[in-house]
């Protein structure tokens, strides 16, 4: 899905995201902000921050800088900024593909429900891995394929449709991994059964490949 497509989606989807999506969400995400151990001067990177749902969950120390592609998405989360005064978080619209940030900015970045949206997921880490500090922690939020032959069958079936509402549901971490170099310290889910997974990750910028496509 291009981008064009994805913002006219979550323009219309910000009208209903907290009511729906964003209530089953949220426990999830503050379990994965709890993992970036957020210190006082830390430059913290969310990337596709939407409504702001993680907004609830950032200790109130460090500077967190909110990124999304939807007006409709950050108008939302420009309001719990108001109503909270949360003077510590600026948002700013923009293309997680094509980050405005020079390398090596950010202490922490955050990936929650994100990677199956964009258009070219490796891209995505990549940018996120250029931005982040070197030894940053990376946290991802997001479902991927299962490795049950059965389940991943249904879930490629499934992914037209997912494609239509805004995501994918065919994403595999190992092929992110073998793509991106990323190196994961540890990854857990929030229940025994969960479509969902938190991967956390240590930028290490020397293990990155010379990329290929
Ligand atoms: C499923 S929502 C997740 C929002 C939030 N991170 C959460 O976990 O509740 C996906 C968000 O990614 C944003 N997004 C999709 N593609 C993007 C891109 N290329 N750059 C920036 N944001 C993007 C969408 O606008 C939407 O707000």
């Amino acid at each position: 899905m291009q981008e064009a497509t994805t913002r006219s989606i979550y323009d219309f989807h910000a009208f209903f995201y907290d009511a729906t999506f964003g209530r089953l969400v949220k426990r999830r995400i503050a379990r994965a902000i709890g993992h970036m151990n957020i210190a006082q001067t830390d430059r913290v990177l969310d990337l596709g921050i939407g409504t702001g749902a993680s907004l609830n969950y950032y200790p109130r120390r460090g500077r967190i800088y909110g990124i999304d592609l939807s007006s409709g998405m950050l108008r939302e989360a420009r309001k719990k900024i108001h109503e909270r005064g949360l003077q510590h978080v600026s948002l700013l619209q923009a293309d997680a593909l094509r980050l405005p940030f020079a390398d090596d900015t950010f202490d922490h970045v955050f990936i929650s429900h994100v990677i199956s949206v964009v258009s070219d997921p490796y891209r995505l880490i990549r940018e996120a891995q250029r931005v982040a500090k070197p030894e940053a922690r990376i946290v991802i939020v997001n479902h991927f394929q299962s490795n049950n032959r059965f389940i991943a069958m249904f879930e490629k079936w499934l992914c037209p449709l997912c494609t239509r509402l805004g995501w994918r549901s065919d994403l595999v971490l190992q092929e992110l991994i073998r793509r991106t170099g990323m190196q994961v310290d540890y990854r857990f889910k929030l229940e025994s059964i969960d479509l969902w997974e938190t991967v956390v990750i240590t930028n290490n910028k020397s293990a990155l490949p010379v990329l290929a496509a």
